[in-house]
């Protein structure tokens, strides 16, 4: 079988993405094949495709999750058959017409539920499960860069284990902030004096989404003197006192999410989706940052 593959020869803008048609090998015991009908795009796949972040060498492939068709399983298997709906993680090869996924990375689609929802919940969801659960009990929190994907799902994951969230982003999306749960405060010159104003107890802890000095200054104005300041944003910081966090896979976490969205009970916005023939096209809007929930491709 024939696999469509997004690659890069060399690091750079997204004209150095180009789609590479390979003959898949046979497929390994453990796991099965896949044919994508959605995956999310994160904004490490743009920066890997930048450069800024040179994990495994060149050429390199992309993508980190996914939701599709299963076409091949291996002999024996008893978990999932061909024809079952699933979505999941990936590491780094997710935008591809066909996958070979390890079996312990699935979970079923709901029936109901959108491709492009399905393809883009497994980063968002395990992200922003981890960084709270690492941060531990809390009753109040700021969360900068929260319209976004990580910050969509962890204002809502959040609210529902009872912790006021005060969130930034830019003026256009603080109705969708405080639609998710959150009070919602603009990021920008004279952050520190909204955030007081909108709560003047200091914060338990905080999560910054967006990497920028001024999310650093804030988080260390308006959070209690012990309390756990963390990014997921993966730029350099001026204080030591903010800790990175990375994703855990953890598949009880993506269901629990998935199952939340399904039902209705948790809100997830694909704010837009490029054929994948147009992956440049959609590779450039996640550079910009400033993407609300998150945007798929679609095959
Ligand atoms: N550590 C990990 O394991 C892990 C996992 C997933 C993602 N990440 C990283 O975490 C970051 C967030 O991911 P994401 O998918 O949520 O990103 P995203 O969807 O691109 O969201 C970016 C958010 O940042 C806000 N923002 C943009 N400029 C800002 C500024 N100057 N100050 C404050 N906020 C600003 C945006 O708000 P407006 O649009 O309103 O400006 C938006 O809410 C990315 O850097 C990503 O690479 C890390």
């Amino acid at each position: 079988m024939q696999s469509t593959i997004l690659m890069a020869a060399e690091y750079g803008p997204p004209d150095v993405l180009e789609f590479v048609a390979v003959d898949l090998p046979s497929l390994d015991r453990a796991k099965v094949r896949v044919q994508v009908k959605a995956a999310g795009i994160n904004p490490i796949d743009a920066r890997r495709m930048t450069g800024e972040f040179r994990h495994g060498g060149l050429p390199q492939t992309f993508g980190t999750e996914f939701a599709g068709v299963i076409v091949e399983v291996p002999p024996g298997s008893t978990d999932w058959k061909v024809g079952d709906e699933v979505l999941g993680s990936g590491d780094g090869f997710t935008h591809a017409s066909v996958i070979d996924v390890p079996i312990g990375n699935l979970v079923a689609r709901p029936p109901a539920m959108a491709w492009p929802v399905a393809g883009t919940l497994a980063g968002v969801a395990q992200t922003a499960t981890t960084v709270l659960d690492e941060l531990g009990e809390l009753k109040t929190l700021l969360i900068h860069g929260a319209s976004g994907g990580v910050g969509s799902i962890a204002i809502q994951l959040a609210r529902e284990r009872g912790i006021t969230v005060v969130a930034t982003a830019s003026e256009k999306n603080l109705g969708y902030l405080r639609e998710l749960g959150a009070i919602a405060v603009p990021y920008g010159d004279g952050l520190i004096a909204r955030l007081e104003q909108v709560h003047p107890a200091p914060f338990d802890a905080s999560i910054d989404m967006a990497g920028t000095e001024e999310a650093t200054q804030a988080a260390l104005a308006r959070v209690k003197a012990d309390g756990p300041l963390v990014t997921i944003a993966g730029r350099k910081v001026s204080s030591p006192r903010i800790k990175p966090a990375w994703v855990k896979r953890n598949r009880a976490n993506l269901e629990h999410v998935v199952q939340a969205v399904a039902e209705g009970r948790m809100r997830w916005t694909v704010s837009a989706t490029f054929p994948f023939a147009k992956a440049a096209d959609a590779y450039t809007a996640v550079l910009d940052g400033h993407t609300r929930g998150k945007s798929a491709l679609v095959f």
